[in-house]
């Protein structure tokens, strides 16, 4: 049986949303099972985009990141990130099922060690919605952690050492330079620690290279691990009629398992196996095996991948969140205009003969956009100066007193460009000395300060 590394490591995040107890509890299986669809419609996508490359993505911490987005978000950003999820995450029950399957993950049951968690950092003196700070603790049981961006190497180091502790060293440079900037307001994050000792290890004495088929054709020597055993073991068709084979690769605690999924002739592509993937077809295969004897070898193999989440989620429809024009983060604040400037997740897997070794982690970066338009005065332009609180009218007037004028300190027109800073011009008869306002290049305006006395000046109708 031939076994693809790509398959194996998307088995390992599937297994980690189905454990054996899980199936025992209703709510919770079916977010079980619509965390573990969308987190595979995402994984579908990232294979496509890196196509014969290896891959290993968490489909738990990408439901998770966007399940905490959901909150955040209001109008079409959040209808088209509900669609894409299939359900909402504030709707009666799903928070209380997502966070019994959160700790059915991290239970003392499992004797292999799963660890996850979620963390939500926002700037310190950002005004957030009335209420959104104690409804994010209800529904993820997740304080909102305070930082500040503008110190942004500080607040890069605050999480990215968030994310080193929770997966035990694995994953210590998260977000890299210039992922955070002073405009930076919000960031989601998910990380999740996986250590599972095989029930039936690969005696190491079995470890030899043999060659790997890789989907070009071409044959590559890797060091393979064998071992003969009774195994559970079952065979599907695909729609177009393709057979491939399954084989559960049980942990020790009994909780989890690694399914190891490949198309049974070498031409069939495995996009043959990994467009139709869903959780539905996932317990099917689980509950058709039966326990046959087979030689099983499996590379030994260590992978660290990065992905860029954005194009896999807008190929999903989840495509105003990343527009600034368009993103509407209305239940988080509504200060500034924020978008999700970056969605990526790492992971780091280690798979040998004693066991399973893996990290990864997940997150969004939300920043406010910058000034919305750019207004470049590059032709020529009017400018006045205006005493503003001459102009106001007071409240305390009679209704029938004519409202009085603003003071105009200053007025021009730049017509070429001005290519130095010119000095004050003195027009005769003018007292005006200080309060001429200096112009310098492209027309920025310099209005000098301290004058002493009240120049000329006009009044506008
Ligand atoms: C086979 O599947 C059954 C039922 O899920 C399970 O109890 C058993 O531990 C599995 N055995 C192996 C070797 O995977
Ligand atoms: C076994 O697989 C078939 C499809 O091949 C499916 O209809 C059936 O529900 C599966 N059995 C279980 C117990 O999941
Ligand atoms: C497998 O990897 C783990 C984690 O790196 C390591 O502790 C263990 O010794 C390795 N086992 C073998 C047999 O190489």
């Amino acid at each position: 049986m031939r076994m693809s590394p790509v398959f194996a490591c998307l088995a390992l995040g599937l297994a980690l949303i189905f454990g054996e107890g899980s199936a025992s509890y209703q709510p919770q299986s079916a977010v079980a099972s619509l965390a573990t669809d969308f987190g595979v419609k995402v994984f579908q996508q990232v294979v496509r985009a890196s196509k014969d490359r290896n891959v290993v993505f968490s489909p738990y911490g990408v439901a998770s990141v966007l399940a905490m987005l959901q909150l955040t978000t209001g109008g079409e950003t959040r209808q088209q990130i509900q669609e894409a999820m299939q359900f909402k995450i504030e709707e009666k029950g799903m928070a209380p099922a997502f966070h019994r399957l959160y700790k059915e993950l991290m239970g003392p049951w499992n004797k292999d060690e799963i660890s996850t968690a979620d963390a939500i950092f926002v700037q310190r003196d950002l005004e957030l919605v009335h209420g959104f700070m104690p409804n994010f603790f209800r529904l993820f049981r997740t304080t909102v952690k305070q930082v500040d961006f503008s110190e942004v190497e500080r607040a890069r180091f605050i999480v990215n050492d968030w994310v080193k502790r929770h997966t035990k060293g694995m994953i210590s440079d998260l977000l890299g330079e210039g992922a955070v900037d002073q405009l930076t307001r919000l960031v989601l994050v998910n990380a999740l620690y996986f250590n599972g000792q095989w029930k039936m290890p690969f005696p190491e004495s079995n470890t030899h290279h043999r060659l790997f088929h890789k989907s070009d054709g071409s044959t590559i020597s890797v060091p393979m691990m064998a071992q003969t055993n009774k195994f559970n073991y079952t065979e599907f068709t695909t729609p177009d009629g393709r057979y491939y084979d399954i084989l559960e690769l049980p942990y020790h605690g009994n909780t989890l398992s690694m399914l190891i999924a490949a198309p049974y002739e070498k031409e069939v592509p495995l996009s043959a196996l990994t467009s139709i993937l869903d959780a539905e077809l996932i317990s099917q295969w689980k509950g058709n095996m039966t326990r046959l004897t087979r030689l099983l070898v499996l590379p030994k193999f260590s992978l660290e991948t990065e992905i860029d989440l954005r194009r896999p989620l807008e190929n999903l429809g989840m495509t105003d969140m990343f527009r600034p024009s368009q993103a509407d983060f209305s239940s988080f604040s509504d200060q500034e205009f924020l978008y999700v400037s970056q969605a990526l997740q790492k992971v780091k897997i280690e798979v040998n003969e004693s066991g399973t070794l893996a990290s990864s982690s997940t997150a969004l970066v939300v920043s406010a956009r910058m000034a919305p338009e750019e207004i470049i005065m590059d032709r020529p332009f009017l400018f006045v100066v205006r005493h503003n609180p001459t102009g106001e009218r007071g409240p305390e007037r009679p209704r029938h007193s004519r409202r009085p004028l603003p003071i105009l300190l200053d007025s021009g027109t730049i017509q070429a460009g001005v290519d130095a800073p010119t000095s004050p011009k003195r027009t005769p008869g003018s007292e005006s000395r200080l309060c001429s306002p200096s112009t310098s290049w492209r027309g920025v305006l310099f209005l000098q300060t301290g004058c002493s006395s009240v120049p000329q000046f006009q009044l506008s109708h």
